[in-house]
C-alpha cells in the first residue's frame, strides 16, 4: 500500500484532487467510483478547481457512487444524490446520463442491486474507486459482519454508523435504517483504490486496514489483498501507524 500522510486537510485535498484528475487525464473516458461523506469533500473541491482552470475535462467520464440510503427522496438534502450534486456534479461537466447511483427507492431492491453490477460491468469496470472509511472499518455501507458480502446489496445500518451519520440529519431519528451499497467484491474489482481518512476518530480503523488481520469484522482490512491501494491520511488518522 502507498501511504501518504499530510499536515493539513487542505494539502491532502489538493493531492487527492490531482490523483483523481490524473486518472481522467490519462484516460478521458475513465469510470470513477465515488464516495460521499466529509472525507472526500476537499478532493471534490480541487477537482472542480482543476476543471475551472481548464486542466481537465469530464465530458467522457462515467461515475458510479458507492451507496445510497433507502426510503429517502433523492432531492432530500441528506441524500447521497443531493450531496454529490452539490459537492461535485453541478460544478463539472459529467453528462447526466453517465452518472450512476443505486436507487434506494426501487420497488425491487435486490433486482436494482443486480442491475447496478451489470451496469458497472457494461461500463468496463471501475478504473479508480475513491473511498472513505468508517470508524468501525466499514467501506461503503459494508458494515462489520460474519462474512464479506460480495456484490451490491441491501444493508441494515449499525447503530454506530447511524450515530456517525446523524450529523448530516436534523435528528438521529431521521437517519434511515437501511441502505443499498456496493459490495466488497464490487470494490475489490476496481483497478485502483484511493482511500481518504481524516482525524483520530479513524486511526484504529486505519491501523487495522494496514496491518491487522483480514477479517469481515473490519471490512476495510480486505484491501490488503488489493494490488493498487493509496491511502491519503492526515496526522490524526495516521497516529497509530508506525
Ligand atoms: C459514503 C460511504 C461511507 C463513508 C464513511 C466515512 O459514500 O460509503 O463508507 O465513506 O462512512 O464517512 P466520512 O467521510 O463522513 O467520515
Amino acid at each position: 500500500m502507498n501511504v501518504l500522510v499530510f499536515d493539513t486537510e487542505e494539502q491532502l485535498g489538493i493531492a487527492a484532487g490531482y490523483y483523481m484528475c490524473g486518472q481522467v487525464l490519462q484516460k478521458p473516458d475513465s469510470v470513477l467510483g465515488l464516495a460521499t461523506g466529509s472525507s472526500p469533500i476537499r478532493a471534490y473541491k480541487h477537482m472542480i478547481e482543476l476543471y475551472r482552470q481548464g486542466a481537465v475535462d469530464f465530458s467522457r467520464v462515467t461515475t458510479f457512487n458507492l451507496d445510497e440510503y433507502c426510503n429517502l427522496d433523492v432531492n432530500d438534502e441528506s441524500s447521497y444524490h443531493y450531496f454529490m450534486k452539490k459537492n461535485l456534479f453541478e460544478h463539472i461537466n459529467i453528462p447526466d446520463d453517465n452518472i450512476n447511483f443505486l436507487n434506494g427507492n426501487a420497488e425491487d431492491l435486490e433486482q436494482e442491486c443486480r442491475e447496478y453490477e451489470q451496469r458497472i460491468r457494461a461500463a468496463g469496470g471501475i478504473d479508480i474507486q475513491l473511498l472513505g472509511i468508517g470508524s468501525n472499518g466499514h467501506i461503503a455501507f459494508n458494515e462489520p459482519a460474519e462474512a464479506f458480502q460480495r456484490w451490491s446489496h441491501v444493508v441494515a445500518l449499525k447503530e454506530s454508523t447511524i450515530k456517525d451519520n446523524s450529523r448530516f440529519f436534523d435528528s438521529i431519528d431521521d437517519v434511515p435504517t437501511h441502505a443499498v451499497t456496493m459490495g466488497i467484491g464490487s470494490i475489490m474489482q476496481a483497478k485502483r483504490i484511493l482511500i481518504i481518512a481524516l482525524t483520530e476518530h479513524k486511526a484504529k480503523a486505519i491501523k487495522q486496514l494496514i496491518d491487522g488481520n483480514v477479517t469481515p469484522q473490519c471490512p476495510a482490512s480486505i484491501l490488503q489483498f488489493h494490488k493498487d491501494v493509496t491511502l491519503m491520511l492526515d496526522r490524526g488518522a495516521a497516529s497509530l501507524i508506525s
